[in-house]
């Protein structure tokens, strides 16, 4: 039976993708520092190693005896990186940096978390893997630096990777009390609840929203892919929503009306993301993404099952 490691296992993506493996027959063994995961969100059967990414002697030993790794492991907070520029840049950068080097001593491959926020404000939509990056953030600048060293990994060091550059996934397990949660999980939250909700700006720009379950699907499929090319891949659906149209989704799906306020939109705010889905469909073999609304009822039934008595219906 294969055996990875995957990092950052306790949290949001990380859990999901460890439950994928461990119902295929994987092993599993996570590295995480219970940051921002839980404990309660390690896969059956997988094992915890809690241990900092950015310590290389922890991440050699997690290695030991693995055929792969998935490392996930990140602050994964654009806000946070702002407030905390080094400390997350040895978290993000160096912790990645440390993932290679064990697998260039171990001869493993490696499939990694980069994002969406390498593109910045390229509004050249939709934006394919060929389009210029320019982070306009410390979060999104490390990223690109892990899509460098994994080139230099490759290169210089033979080790194969596979980069994948999420867009904005949602699923259940997405924290809707966090300060860096992300839209659906707040409006979900809020909407469940009856209570109104904020859309910042005039609500007509617009995401490409992800489900965790294509993004799994990605994760496996880009284990058979990683090569010493270093290739990169968006992870996305390559539809537009806008924030407007996922209130009005998500208040009629919780059957309740829209109670929305508005506010000044937000500072450095990006009018439309929105990324093109064509090689990862090709090179990674990933089908029809799931649907939004059939998405969305999955994180309002999470949020049903996880706090049945403020929740009506
Ligand atoms: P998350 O915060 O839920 O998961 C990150 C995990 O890494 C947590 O379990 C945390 O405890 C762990 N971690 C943090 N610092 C660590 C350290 N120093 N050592 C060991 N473990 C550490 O976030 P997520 O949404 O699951 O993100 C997973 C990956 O995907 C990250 O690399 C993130 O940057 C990337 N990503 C996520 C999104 C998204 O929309 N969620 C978009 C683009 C990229
Ligand atoms: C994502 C990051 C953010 C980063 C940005 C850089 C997450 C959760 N956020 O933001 O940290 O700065 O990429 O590109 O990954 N919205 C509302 N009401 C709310 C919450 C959000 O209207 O209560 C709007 C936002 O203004 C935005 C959209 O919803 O237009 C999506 O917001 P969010 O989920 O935070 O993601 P990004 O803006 O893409």
């Amino acid at each position: 039976m294969p055996h990875y490691l995957v990092t950052g296992g306790c949290g949001f993506i990380g859990s999901h993708l460890c439950d994928a493996l461990r119902r295929r027959g994987d092993a599993v063994r996570v590295l995480d520092d219970l940051s921002t995961g839980h404990r309660g969100n390690l896969a059956p059967g997988a094992s915890l190693i809690v241990g900092d990414i950015a310590d290389p002697a922890a991440v050699r030993a997690a290695t030991e005896g693995v055929d792969g790794i998935i490392h996930l492991a990140a602050i994964a907070s654009v806000e946070r990186a702002a407030q905390d520029w080094l400390g997350t840049h040895r978290v993000n950068l160096t912790g990645t940096i440390a993932v290679f080097e064990a697998a260039r001593a171990r001869h493993l491959p490696v499939v990694y978390a980069s994002s969406a926020a390498v593109y910045g404000d390229n509004a050249a939509l939709p934006l394919s893997e060929e389009a210029m990056t320019r982070p306009l953030s410390a979060y999104g600048a490390d990223k690109l630096g892990c899509e460098q060293q994994a080139r230099v990994a490759g290169l210089v060091h033979g080790v194969p990777t596979a980069g994948l550059r999420f867009f904005n996934v949602f699923g259940p397990r997405q924290d809707p009390a966090s300060p860096y949660s992300g839209v659906i999980s707040i409006f979900c939250d809020r909407l469940a609840r009856g209570e109104a909700i904020t859309v910042y700006g005039d609500g007509q720009q617009t995401r490409d929203f992800v489900n965790i379950a294509d993004v799994v699907r990605a994760l496996l499929a880009g284990l058979d892919r990683a090569s010493t090319a270093a290739p990169v891949f968006n992870v996305c659906t390559g539809r537009p929503t806008s924030v407007l149209t996922l209130a009005e989704t998500i208040a009629a799906l919780c059957g309740v009306p829209l109670q929305l306020a508005h506010q000044p939109a937000r500072s450095g705010e990006i009018r439309h993301s929105l990324g093109d889905a064509g090689r990862a469909r090709a090179v990674l073999g990933l089908g029809e993404p799931v649907g939004l609304r059939e998405g969305l009822a999955d994180v309002v039934a999470w949020l049903r099952a996880d706090r049945p008595a403020l929740v009506p219906g």
